[in-house]
């Protein structure tokens, strides 16, 4: 994985969308938060430096396959905008620590520490509608971006009684579905192997 290169090619496509505020949301990202560098996950999906920026990409590579696949019928813009911002909760919200490593123990009945990442949420304001919160403070949405935003854990946010907009939201806008799709899809093939993980995305700029 290349963090640099990744950072680079997110804010090459989120300046191409031409969204007003993009310049200071791309600021900001870099220079406020840890975008760059984070991890997608504590223990799951890419739980290493710069996998929230690779699966960011992963999941704009298959929402533009889907989008293709339902004859391109969201626009481009939309699609680069909700893909590579639904997890824009992620940033300064992990942080390494140390943890007891119980296998080894297992393994060798001795006791060591091992690097851990730990969650330590700056802004606790959930999930896909913190995304949507942290966008909003720099750039205006559609409608359906927000809901794809908010929407794409679909019924993993369990935490979140609103099952009822969700479908709404769902209904209303296939954007919605779309990023949902691809979210799953990013996040199985990262979880496929090594090889897998270390593939760059191969993406495309439509015009
Ligand atoms: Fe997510
Ligand atoms: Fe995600």
């Amino acid at each position: 994985m290349d963090i640099e290169k990744n950072f680079q090619q997110i804010k090459r496509e989120l300046t191409l969308t031409g969204r007003a505020g993009i310049e200071d949301f791309l600021a900001w990202l870099e220079f406020e938060t840890d975008f760059k560098s984070a991890p997608a996950s504590t223990i799951h999906h890419l739980n290493v430096l710069g996998g929230l920026a690779q699966h960011s990409l992963n999941t704009l590579r298959f929402a533009r396959v889907i989008n293709k696949e339902f004859g391109n019928r969201e626009s481009e813009i939309n699609i680069t905008i909700a893909a590579l911002l639904h997890d824009l909760c992620k940033v300064n919200y992990y942080i390494q620590g140390e943890a007891w490593d119980k296998e080894w123990k297992d393994k060798t009945n001795q006791w060591r520490k091992i690097a851990v990442w730990k969650i330590d949420d700056k802004l606790p304001l959930g999930h896909g509608e913190k995304s949507v919160i942290l966008a909003r403070k720099f750039i205006d949405l559609a409608d359906s971006e927000m809901l794809a935003i908010r929407w794409h854990m679909v019924k993993w946010d369990v935490s979140d009684p609103g099952i009822k907009p969700m479908n709404e939201a769902r209904d209303k806008y296939p954007l919605v579905k779309i990023i949902a799709m691809a979210d799953q899809m990013a996040e199985t093939y990262e979880t496929l192997g090594e090889e897998a993980v270390d593939e760059p995305a191969q993406i495309q700029i439509q015009n």
